[in-house]
């Protein structure tokens, strides 16, 4: 049975681009993306998957300050209209500026995903790349997880490293980060929908 994705973003998109790329070359076979949810009007994601025809989505959280739930209902909403559900569907939040409520995080308990430019546990939250270069590490890197009720907290699906190099700027570490997301993130949507991926409290066992 095909999984319907539900892709939430706030920014540029080109995770969003690789997942519907692999999607669209066979690569991801048991998954289709239904939707993807902006909490921004602007998001250039937003203008990708139209290019790309997925039924696109702006939330205006104006009115929602201090409301979190409430404003999470109406992407939950929307994502159950097109498919994304409990029972069969993966929210993978690519970009995605807004910590989700529990509530929210509760009902796609384990079929929802985040990607971070970072080796977790190590520089949670904003500018990750910024930090692992200030603190002066060598290696750093990108990590999937599913999303927990804290921030980039939870059980970790797949991690990739990368040297931090002399000469490096937040711009060249960011950008290589980048490309090693592009591979990581598709790889492990293609796993959870080929339901090769079991969560046995914090680990992520990979079945082959
Ligand atoms: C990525 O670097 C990701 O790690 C972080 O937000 C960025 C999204 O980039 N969570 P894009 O919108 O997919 O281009």
């Amino acid at each position: 049975m095909t999984v319907n994705i539900g892709v939430l973003v706030s920014g540029e998109g080109t995770n969003l681009q690789a997942i519907n790329d692999s999607v669209e070359s066979g690569k991801i076979a048991n998954g289709t993306i239904s939707v993807v949810i902006s909490n921004k009007p602007d998001a250039p994601a937003l203008k990708r998957a139209e290019k790309n025809g997925i039924d696109t989505l702006y939330i205006d959280p104006t009115n929602y300050k201090g409301r979190r739930w409430e404003y999470d209902q109406l992407t939950l909403k929307a994502l159950q209209a097109h498919g994304v559900t409990s029972e069969n569907g993966l929210v993978v939040n690519a970009g995605y500026m807004r910590i989700l409520s529990p509530e929210f995080v509760r009902n796609f308990w384990m079929r929802e995903m985040n990607i971070h430019p970072s080796l977790l546990p190590a520089f949670p939250g904003l500018d990750a790349p910024k930090e692992a270069l200030e603190y002066g590490v060598k290696i750093t890197g990108c990590t999937v997880h599913f999303v927990d009720e804290g921030v980039d907290t939870g059980p970790v699906i797949l991690q990739e490293a990368l040297s931090v190099l002399e000469n490096d700027t937040v711009e060249t570490l960011t950008n290589r980060i980048h490309e090693v997301e592009h591979r990581l993130y598709p790889e492990a949507v293609k796993l959870f929908t080929e339901r090769k991926l079991l969560v046995e409290g914090r680990r992520v066992k990979v079945l082959l």
